[in-house]
């Protein structure tokens, strides 16, 4: 009887214990990425024997953090893999949700270590792996530009304005959907990188050298008058830029050869290359334009691998993160994808020499950060809200600057005590 209870205990353990038959990563993204992931699992299932599933989330930042928090609230094992945005990688540390990759022997020399120290590292652990690093860039219509006289895009804010002002109003003769400059001005994360932009480009920016909010400086000010002007004075930017103007949004616009200027992050332009684009061979991109007498800025943004802290099979796991990181799989999603790698050795290397994105490496190093402060996803809500509005034409710059520095002063007192 003794021996029996000590099988049935035996086997009620093991099966407790017993690991779920996949592995299983979660990503979200564009129907090109799901395809480059679906065969990158069956390269990596081939050569470990190691089967993973990919559980598929949305394209927008906010629902991915959503899907992932839903899982991770609940303890669930699944998925394994996450893949996280810079904006919210930190807040993800330090609720405990993500294991410390050190213990698994990830070697991250490779990696751009500005990235790794500003993201991947909490209390001494290593949370995750920059899988590719983003930065927002101009694309501009190079047959448009050359066919109404202009030797190239524009450097300065003031100059894409008259520039899309001009080839906007010639353009519409025959195209009358035609818009000089879109770019994401919708309630949501991708609307805080713009602004990012346009107040450093103008000398200001959200946050000061020693941690305090600057947001209504007299430089964000008259950046967010800029790009309110974009819609309602200048007439360049579509009116629904601050209802629906998000990543995809945008890119379809220009992507269907409706804008002459389109500001987005690199993986536009796998998908503007493509042999159905009415763009294909029509376009190229660079750096952002700025406001006189400053320097151009692009907002840093990026997706990391991490595995989470429920998880039943770290060790296959870890693997898998090593794969995807590989020197093989950060070339394919470069060429493939056009995402730009995580890794420094790919820039140097052979294949990415042919590649037109690599040559942006120098706009990712310098890339400007949003605030690493550890509430900054309620900073963003805040952002989002003031600045749509700003856009919206609802509030005066001034004010909506103002009030967003008075709740974010206060989310910032609330934290400290
Ligand atoms: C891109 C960036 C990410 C950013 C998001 C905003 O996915 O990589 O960092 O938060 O866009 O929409």
């Amino acid at each position: 009887m003794i021996r029996i209870c000590i099988l049935i205990l035996a086997f009620i353990l093991t099966g407790c214990s017993s690991k779920k038959p996949e592995l299983t990563f979660m990503i979200g993204g564009t129907a090109n990425e799901f395809s480059f992931w679906e065969k990158t699992i069956a390269d990596f299932t081939e050569k470990t024997g190691i089967s993973v599933e990919l559980l598929r989330s949305a394209t927008q930042t906010e629902q991915r953090k959503q899907q992932i928090l839903i899982a991770l609230r609940g303890k669930q094992p699944d998925p394994d893999i996450v893949v996280m945005d810079i904006a919210w990688i930190g807040q993800m540390a330090r609720s405990g949700w993500l294991k410390d990759l050190f213990q698994y022997q990830i070697d991250t020399s490779a990696f751009f270590s500005n990235i790794i120290t500003l993201a991947d590292i909490y209390n001494s652990g290593l949370i995750g792996v920059p899988l590719y690093v983003d930065a927002g860039i101009l694309y501009y219509r190079t047959d448009l530009l050359a066919k109404y006289g202009y030797d190239g895009p524009p450097d300065t804010w003031d100059a894409l304005v008259s520039m899309a002002k001009d080839i906007q109003e010639k353009e519409r003769v025959q195209n009358p959907d035609f818009w000089g400059f879109v770019w994401q001005g919708a309630q949501y994360e991708g609307l805080v990188c713009t602004a990012l932009e346009f107040f450093v480009s103008a000398g200001g920016g959200f946050f000061d050298s020693k941690g305090n909010p600057r947001i209504n400086s007299r430089a964000n000010t008259a950046a967010l008058g800029f790009m309110r002007d974009c819609i309602h004075t200048y007439g360049i930017s579509p009116p629904n830029t601050y209802t629906d103007m998000k990543e995809e949004e945008v890119r379809l616009v220009f992507h269907n050869s409706n804008a002459l200027f389109e500001r987005n992050w690199p993986y536009a332009a796998k998908l503007h290359d493509t042999p159905e684009a009415p763009v294909n061979g029509k376009y190229a991109f660079g750096v952002l334009p700025h406001f006189k007498g400053h320097l151009s800025a692009s907002a840093l943004g990026g997706w990391h691998a991490g595995i989470s802290a429920y998880s039943d099979r770290t060790e296959d796991a870890a693997e898998f993160i090593k794969f995807i990181t590989s020197r093989k799989v950060q070339q394919e999603l470069l060429t493939e994808l056009g995402h730009n790698p995580g890794r420094k050795d790919i820039y140097s290397g052979a294949g990415a020499k042919t590649e037109r994105l690599a040559s942006l490496k120098d706009i990712f190093s310098s890339a400007v950060p949003r605030p690493t402060v550890p509430y900054y996803s309620q900073v963003s809500q805040v952002l989002q809200k003031y600045l749509n509005a700003g856009l919206a034409n609802s509030m005066e710059p001034s004010r909506a600057l103002s009030e967003a520095q008075k709740e974010i002063e206060r989310i910032k007192q609330d934290y400290e005590n």
